[in-house]
């Protein structure tokens, strides 16, 4: 057990070990929420994979952290994008077998040198994590990267709405509320990985979540760690009995939330990817709040015709706009679009800047952006919310509907694209983008309340948000 990075003695009795997820959208917060336990003294051992690992241009080097390695049988990587629901779980077996066997010998291994783990925490979709500490007596605490309504919504489903919630995504009609949710919520609101069909590209993830409350329901009383703050979600944080939900977000680099580190800019998501060197120059050149700033997450693929409008939408709205493009984010197919597009590639450089990855929380808190077009990913979600930037929400599948849901309705925030403007082959057009960029770049009525209303969302995410989660936290470690 060989530590790739270990810094610092400590001498505190209190050592975790922090098992995610391979992807960006768990070792992100999963990074900020070890430098919050380091900071209280906590002695913190992340888990990643041997691919993960690898990928990182920047090893993350933060005093009191111990990186720790394994192999999930995947060392080259793996994308769901390319295999089918067949890959994906042989994948997730491969994962769970593998880690399993390392966390067991992990965790017997440090008891018997005498520092043995006080808690294991571990990141949504590796539930076998629990499974190996609890039949070794140790405490556990699952990290909820998604929103805390989120949880509310797949616990109902697994709870006795299973029905009730499909035949509502089925059927599209009137909408349909969870107890203890204010909401109401229509069918392209709920996560879509709830929709079990051949047809649905997100439906490979649906078995990991049922065991992941599966094994939720075997506890009395489970701890969650919710990415999310007390006032942002105050009903959803107690819509489920039996599950202690707790909010310690926003799960962001402290630079961004209160400036107490202005030097600690690392690891707000540009940690498994380098990122293009001369995107702040150019945002340093434009007026403030000009600039259009457009992400669809580490994950989502985009089709070639659904490029094609939003560059049309983007050169139509005429104004500056970076536009992250990651490579390999275009599905292959689309002979004529791709014609189109790279006829339109000289005026889309002419006019915004592209880039295949930037810092999105140094992005975001550029006093030149004026506006965010998300995919509505939970990460990208609180960062829009930390940084006071009014949203377009875009979402493409999982959780993000429900996120887009909470950004236009409850927290008002932004704007959604009309989910009936999407067409029959999935592709929301120029003219909708158009429609809702005018309205929240534009000086009517809406956009000033959008802009007051990030401003809101920005302070109490800092302010309340922060120290309410922070206590949170402490009281947990301290438990
Ligand atoms: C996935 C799911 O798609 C999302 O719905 C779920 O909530 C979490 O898991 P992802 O699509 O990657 O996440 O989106 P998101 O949660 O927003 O995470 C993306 C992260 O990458 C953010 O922290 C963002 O700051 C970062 N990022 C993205 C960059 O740092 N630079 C970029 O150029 C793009």
């Amino acid at each position: 057990f060989a530590t790739p990075s270990s810094t610092m003695v400590h001498h505190d009795h209190r050592r975790f070990l922090l098992v995610i997820y391979p992807a960006q959208s768990h070792i992100n917060p999963a990074l900020q929420l070890a430098k919050r336990l380091i900071s209280m003294g906590v002695h913190v051992t992340l888990l990643i994979t041997l691919h993960m690992y690898r990928r990182m241009p920047n090893k993350p080097s933060i005093p009191g952290l111990s990186l720790l390695t394994y192999s999930d049988g995947y060392d080259a990587g793996f994308s769901v994008f390319t295999g089918g629901d067949e890959d994906y779980r042989l994948y997730a077996s491969e994962l769970k077998r593998r880690g399993s066997e390392f966390i067991d010998d992990l965790i017997t291994f440090r008891a018997k040198e005498g520092e043995p783990f006080t808690c294991l925490i571990y990141s949504l979709l590796v539930p076998w994590a629990h499974e190996v500490a609890r039949d070794l007596q140790l405490p556990t605490a699952l990290l909820w990267i998604q929103a805390a309504t989120v949880m509310s919504i797949v616990h109902r489903y697994f709870h006795g709405y299973e029905t009730l919630i499909s035949d509502k995504i089925k059927s599209k009609d009137e909408a349909l509320t969870i107890p203890g949710l204010n909401l109401s919520l229509s069918a392209c609101d709920v996560p879509t990985f709830l929709l079990v069909s051949p047809t649905n590209p997100v439906s490979f993830i649906f078995p990991v979540f049922e065991e992941q409350f599966q094994v939720l329901d075997k506890e009395t009383n489970p701890i969650v760690l919710v990415n999310t703050f007390e006032a942002l979600e105050p009903e959803a944080l107690r819509a489920v009995d039996g599950i202690n939900m707790i909010p310690i977000g926003p799960l962001i680099p402290s630079a961004f939330l209160d400036g107490t580190d202005p030097a600690d800019t690392s690891f707000g998501g540009d940690i498994l990817n380098a990122t293009d060197d001369d995107y702040v120059e150019w945002l340093d050149s434009k007026a403030e709040s000009s600039v259009v700033y457009v992400s669809f997450g580490s994950y989502h693929e985009l089709t070639k015709k659904q490029t094609l409008e939003i560059a049309r939408a983007l050169l139509g709205c005429n104004r500056p706009f970076l536009w992250v493009i990651r490579e390999k984010m275009i599905k292959v197919e689309g002979k004529k679009e791709e014609e189109e597009l790279s006829c339109m590639e000289e005026i889309l450089k002419r006019k915004g800047k592209i880039v295949k990855w930037c810092s999105q929380v140094k992005v975001l808190s550029h006093a030149s952006v004026g506006c965010f077009v998300t995919h509505c990913g939970w990460n990208s979600t609180m960062e829009s919310l930390v940084s006071g930037v009014p949203v377009v929400a875009f979402p493409q599948w999982s959780d993000q509907n429900t996120n887009a849901k909470l950004m236009e309705d409850a927290w008002k925030i932004g704007v959604r694209v009309n989910p009936k403007a999407i067409n029959e082959e999935g592709i929301v057009e120029a003219e909708e983008l158009r429609r809702c960029l005018d309205i929240v770049m534009g000086s009517g009525e809406k956009a000033k309340e959008v802009r007051k209303n990030a401003q809101k969302w920005k302070m109490l995410s800092r302010e309340e948000g922060h120290r309410s989660s922070d206590k949170n936290l402490r009281a947990f470690v301290n438990g």
